[in-house]
Parts: structure tokens; C-alpha cells; sequence
């Protein structure tokens, strides 16, 4: 959907659900009041959270902010893993089952916490015993299998600095991240499942930590025999042959300053080269444990299920460090949502009585497309609370959510936020907000944001702009890695001290906000963020382009889909075989989720008379709308030979 049709959409939606007594009696956050008294002092708000974690040294201080510089907490001391594992060992959660993992072919684990922690204990031995130190770097590129968070645990653990590669990247992608974040080490699998298929991991990361500075790959065994892959003497070693030989005995979780980075995850943003996104330890974990308390209403007696990869900051924050740090049993699934049917879904929240259910709404989409007779078919009256996150939900998608597997009883929780905010920022807390289909709501207690105008100032009720958020929050991030520049720029270099996270939003009678998609050359196809710029490269890259333009068109199910406009080099004919050719150079040079729906040649491409490509007017053909404004074009009859040509394609 465009922003135009997405904003015709939700002026017209005055549908208004209040939250459910019943619920509200038993929510964590059933006080009104917070919301007044986190805005009045919003660094008290904070402090008081951060009591719910464990610190080896408590803090004095709480936020010091030169912007747009934040510390917080920077006197304190903690371990992340011990805050989300070793401490509920010393409980009465200790046999509590923390993972509840399930394979796509059908295998599954439980580790409970005291069983998690001796598998962190032994990683980390084994992280130590390959030479890592405090502030390393250790790229994970691994399937959904517990050796992901068990090998993020471990690094936090030994205090070294994961960046975790989303398995669906390419070899090249992989490499890029290695490279810029000056890796030690790569954990990896043979390879890893999907739709009943093969993953190559091994085969990728063999290409990818050439010439880098990795010198050992770690090689978790997921397939086995027949996953094609094969060692290098020397550089390889294998997960479980290393583990089999580390010490029993409990490793001393290093202490680790607040400010301390505990990761870095990659973004894409507005140039070719993506952003390492980089997180503090205490801040972070600050963050992801208050919303797992705020937003999502955590209690003992959950069974919290995010739906998302651990390859994104989704699966970071609340698969990984919210879940554990608050002491949840989670559920963790391998693979896709249609294998071995359409069924799977539905039947791991009714075989684990699944009660918090986070998903995308693309997954949403998809499920509505199958058709509501398959949720219908299953008992989820275990189900109390579910999310959505990744882009904006159109009304339909939610309405459906709530029809169909909420069952008109349970709340949904919209939830805004970046790889970049750390955690969810604007959300409805489920006890206390009505909620509206498609209005991600307010901002969450300790969180200021707004919507403003070019200029900065705040837009009147009924009136959209920028999304901004305007005080520094203890999850925030707190740089790019080794670019602070750019962290400066992307971030606050419009509007001073205040965060721009290159959403437009509207701004609704009830101050409600209604996120309506990105302002900047970044798309957002199946809740995964991607850069024009990136997808371009990569074209131009094929010795048979000359120039590309990327877009992004509204897609029923993917939210966005890629279109792809190439000019080619002078003798190069075109033909089917050379889309399918660039499509597929494409998933190598990024991945498949990067793959253009479409390609379409163009003789030119529509630029102003200072050569600047215009995008708008490539997403209209493209969503095949009238053209707007073409008078500034350098040639117009380009676009009127562009339009035709994607005419006669449908
Ligand atoms: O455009 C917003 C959209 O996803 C972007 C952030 O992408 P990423 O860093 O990959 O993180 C995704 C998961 C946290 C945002 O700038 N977005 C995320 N959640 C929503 C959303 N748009 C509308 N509504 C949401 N609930």
C-alpha cells in the first residue's frame, strides 16, 4: 500500500477496541498514571527498571546525554548472559523450561534454564579457549537452531561482541559484515533446513571469510551427512566435537560496563553499504526487559512465542535477551510456517499452549490468503495476548487477527520500532490503551516521540510528517560501528538532538499515530528492510547494466515488493533469460529476500535535468497510477515508453 492509499485508508478506520476489564484486572501495568509520571521524569522511570535487572555494581548515574551522544547507567557493571540465564538458575526457575525449541523436520529440544546455562558455561570455555577477549568480534551465521542463542549468550558471557548474519544473506553479504566488523571468529552450520530444503551455510561462509580476519570457523553439525559441506584443516572445527571437550564447571560471567557493546546488528539504509547498528549492554537490556513487562504483560505462567528470525533485531530482543532476561519459557521454531502444511503454525501454539503469540504482518497476510478455516480448525484458546511488528498492519490484516486467531478475545499489541530503537517504542500496553486497527497507538511510558513538519515543529491533531522521537532512551543506539559520522548524520543531523527514524506518520484526533511507511530510499518487503541503493549496486554490478533504479510497489501480501528499472550496455540484447540472470544475481550478491519481483528494460531512465532519478514517478507506473508531475524530466517521452511497457506486461 502507498502512503497516499494507507493514509485514505486509516482516515476512513474508526473501529476502537477498549481494553478488556478482565485483562486489565491481571496486567503488570494496570496504573494510568505511568504514562504521566514516565513523561514528568522519564530518567526516574528508567532507573526503577532497571531495577528488575541484576547488576554486579549498581549505578549512580543514570543518563548522561550530550547529543547525540547517550550514556546510561555508565557507572554500573553486569553480564547480559547471567542477567538472562545464570540468575534464574539461583531461583526457583531453575528447572522452569527457558527453550522450547522445535525443528522443522519435526525434532524438538527443551532446555531449561539450568540446562541453558551449562551450555552457555561450555561455549564460553570454548569461545575463550579459541582466543577470544573482551570486545572481540563473532560473527553467527546460523540457522534457527539453539546453537544461535547459546553461541549469543556465550558471547556475552566471555564479553565479546556477536553480530549475527541473517542465514538467508549471501555469501557476499556475509562477507561485507565480516569485514566491517573485523571479525575473530564465525560460527556456522553445515546447513541448515527450509521448506524440507538444503541452506548451504557451510558453502557460503567458506567464500565469505576469505581474505577476512577470521581464523577459526566453528561448524555446528544441523544436517549432517548430506549437507555437502566440508572442512578446512587448520581453520574448521566443529561445534560439538569442541564443546565435548570443555570444562563442566560454570564460567565466570565477565564483568562488563554498562556502556559496554553487547552487539552489532547490520541495517540497511539510504547508501549502498549497510549500517552496524551498535548496542549497549545495559541499555539495551534495560529496554527489552521493561516492554517484555510493559508491552507483552509477561508473567511466569507464559509460553512467549516471536514468530521472527534471530538473524533480526526482532529475534534479538524478544526471542533471545527479553524472553530469558525476564524468565520466560519461549518457544523457538526452525522453519517455515507452510511445512510440512499450513497447519504448522496453529499446531505448536496448541501442542506448547502457546499464551503470547508476535508476528508479522505479512505473515498475517499470508494466513488470510490460505484462508481462516486453517486457524479455525485448531484449539488456541491458550492464546491471551498477540503482536504484530515488521510494518504497518493494514485494518483488514488486524481485524482478521483478532476474528481468527485471537478469537475476538485477546489484545494485539502493534508494535513500532528499528533495529536501531532496540526495543518497542511505540505500542499499546495492553491493560491500559484501546487500540485502533492499523494505529500502532502511543508511545510507550519513558519514551517521547512526536510527529513534526520540515521544520521541526509538532503537526496539529489530524495532520501527518515526520515521526520523531525527542529524548534519548536507555535502549537507543549508540553508534554505527567505526562511523559515527554517519550516525550523526542519518539519525540527527536534521532536526538537533532529536531522532529521526525515517518513518512518515499521522498524527489522529486521540493522538494516536499511525506509522504510514518510510520517508527515506529504503523498502520494507515482508517486514524486511532494505536499501534501494543496495539492490542498485548490485545490478550495476551484472556486466550486462549500464544504469538501475530501484523501487519499492505496494504488494498485498509482501507489504512492498522490488521493481527494477535497467538500462542496458550498448550490443546487450535483452530477453527473459537476462531478468532471470540478474534476478538471480542479485540473491547472490544480497540474498533472496533482496530478489526484484519484477525487472523491466528501459532505453533511459526518467531523471531531472540535473540527472537525479525519479523515483516517484517510477513507483507510479509502477502502481500504475497517473503520472504526476513530469514537467522538471529532462526527457518526458521516457516515462510514457516506461509506462507503456510495464502496461502491456500485465
Ligand atoms: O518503517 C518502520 C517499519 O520497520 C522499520 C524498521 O525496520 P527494522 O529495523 O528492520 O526493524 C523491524 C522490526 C522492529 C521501521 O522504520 N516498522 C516496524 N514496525 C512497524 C513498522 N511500521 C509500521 N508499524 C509497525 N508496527
Amino acid at each position: 500500500m502507498t502512503e497516499a492509499d494507507r493514509l485514505d485508508t486509516l482516515l476512513r478506520e474508526h473501529r476502537i477496541f477498549p481494553p478488556d476489564e478482565t485483562f486489565r484486572a491481571q496486567a503488570n501495568f494496570k496504573d494510568e498514571s505511568i504514562y504521566q509520571s514516565a513523561a514528568e521524569d522519564p530518567e526516574h522511570y528508567w532507573a526503577q527498571q532497571a531495577q528488575y535487572l541484576s547488576w554486579q555494581q549498581p549505578f549512580s548515574k543514570i543518563l548522561e546525554w550530550e547529543a547525540p551522544h547517550a550514556k546510561w547507567f555508565s557507572d554500573g557493571t553486569l553480564n547480559a548472559a547471567y542477567n538472562a540465564v545464570d540468575r534464574h538458575r539461583e531461583t526457583n526457575r531453575k528447572n522452569k523450561a527457558a527453550i522450547i525449541w522445535e525443528g522443522e523436520p519435526g525434532d524438538s529440544k527443551v532446555f531449561t534454564y539450568d540446562m541453558l546455562g551449562r551450555e552457555v558455561d561450555k561455549a564460553a570455555h570454548m569461545l575463550r579457549q579459541l582466543g577470544v577477549k573482551k570486545g572481540d568480534r563473532v560473527a553467527i551465521y546460523l540457522p534457527m537452531i539453539p546453537e544461535l542463542p547459546i553461541a549469543m549468550l556465550a558471547c556475552a558471557k566471555v564479553g565479546a561482541i556477536h553480530t549475527v548474519v541473517f542465514g538467508g544473506f549471501s555469501a557476499a553479504s556475509l562477507k561485507d559484515r565480516i569485514v566491517d566488523a573485523d571479525a575473530k571468529i564465525l560460527i556456522t552450520a553445515d546447513a541448515g533446513w527450509r521448506r524440507g530444503g538444503l541452506v548451504p551455510l557451510k558453502q557460503n561462509a567458506d567464500q565469505a571469510v576469505v581474505d577476512t580476519s577470521v581464523e577459526k570457523v566453528v561448524v555446528v553439525q544441523r544436517v549432517g551427512e548430506n549437507a555437502q559441506s566440508s572442512m578446512v584443516e587448520g581453520r574448521d572445527v566443529y561445534w560439538h566435537e569442541l564443546i565435548a571437550t570443555m570444562p563442566h564447571t560454570p564460567f565466570a560471567p565477565e564483568p562488563m560496563n554498562a556502556e559496554d557493546t553487547l552487539f552489532i546488528l547490520y541495517t540497511s539504509g539510504t547508501t549502498g553499504k549497510p549500517k552496524g547498528i551498535v548496542h549497549s549492554t545495559a541499555g539495551y537490556l534495560v529496554g527489552a526487559n521493561t516492554s517484555m513487562r510493559s508491552v507483552f504483560d509477561i508473567k511466569d505462567e507464559d509460553v512467549f512465542w516471536c514468530t521472527a528470525d534471530i538473524g533480526w533485531i526482532t529475534g534479538h530482543t524478544y526471542i533471545v535477551y527479553g524472553p530469558l532476561s525476564a524468565g520466560t519459557t519461549l518457544v523457538m521454531y526452525e522453519g517455515a510456517p507452510d511445512w510440512p502444511n499450513r497447519h504448522r503454525f496453529w499446531e505448536i501454539i496448541e501442542k506448547y499452549g502457546v499464551t503470547i503469540f508476535y508476528t508479522a504482518p505479512t505473515s498475517i497476510r499470508t494466513f488470510m490468503k490460505w484462508g481462516h478455516d486453517i486457524p479455525m480448525g485448531h484449539d488456541l484458546s491458550s492464546l491471551r495476548l498477540m503482536g504484530t511488528v515488521g510494518e504497518p498492519i493494514n485494518p483488514e490484516a488486524w481485524m482478521w487477527y483478532h476474528e481468527y486467531v485471537g478469537r475476538g478475545r485477546c489484545p494485539i499489541v502493534d508494535t513500532w520500532w528499528q533495529t536501531e530503537t532496540g526495543c518497542a517504542m511505540i505500542a499499546p500496553l495492553p491493560g491500559l490503551l484501546a487500540t485502533k486497527p492499523g494505529s500502532a497507538t502511543k508511545a510507550v511510558p519513558g519514551i517521547s516521540v512526536d510527529v513534526v513538519d520540515e521544520n521541526g515543529q509538532s503537526v496539529a491533531p489530524g495532520h501527518g510528517g515526520y515521526l520523531v522521537i525527542t529524548k534519548p532512551w536507555p535502549s537507543m543506539l549508540r553508534t554505527v560501528w567505526r562511523d559515527d559520522e554517519r550516525f550523526q548524520k542519518t539519525y540527527f543531523g536534521q532536526l538537533p538532538g532529536i531522532y529521526l527514524p525515517g518513518d512518515g506518520a499521522h498524527l489522529d484526533e486521540d493522538q494516536y499515530i499511525w506509522i504510514l511507511g518510510r520517508i527515506d530510499d529504503v523498502i520494507n518487503v515482508s517486514g524486511h528492510r532494505i536499501g534501494t541503493m543496495e539492490v542498485e549496486s548490485a545490478l550495476v554490478d551484472h556486466p550486462a547494466v549500464a544504469e538501475a533504479a530501484v523501487i519499492g510497489r505496494a504488494h498485498e501480501v509482501k507489504g512492498q515488493a522490488i521493481t527494477a528499472f535497467v538500462t542496458v550496455k550498448e550490443g546487450v540484447s535483452t530477453s527473459d533469460a537476462l531478468i532471470a540472470e540478474l534476478k538471480q544475481h542479485v540473491v547472490e550478491k544480497i540474498g533472496a529476500m533482496a530478489r526484484p519481483e519484477e525487472i523491466l528494460f528501459a532505453a533511459e531512465l526518467p531523471k531531472t535535468r540535473s540527472a537525479k532519478i525519479m523515483r516517484r514517478l517510477l513507483r507510479d507506473i509502477a502502481e500504475g497510477r497517473a503520472l504526476g508531475d513530469t514537467t522538471t524530466l529532462a526527457d518526458p517521452s521516457v516515462v510514457e515508453a516506461l509506462k507503456s511497457q510495464y502496461q502491456d506486461k500485465e
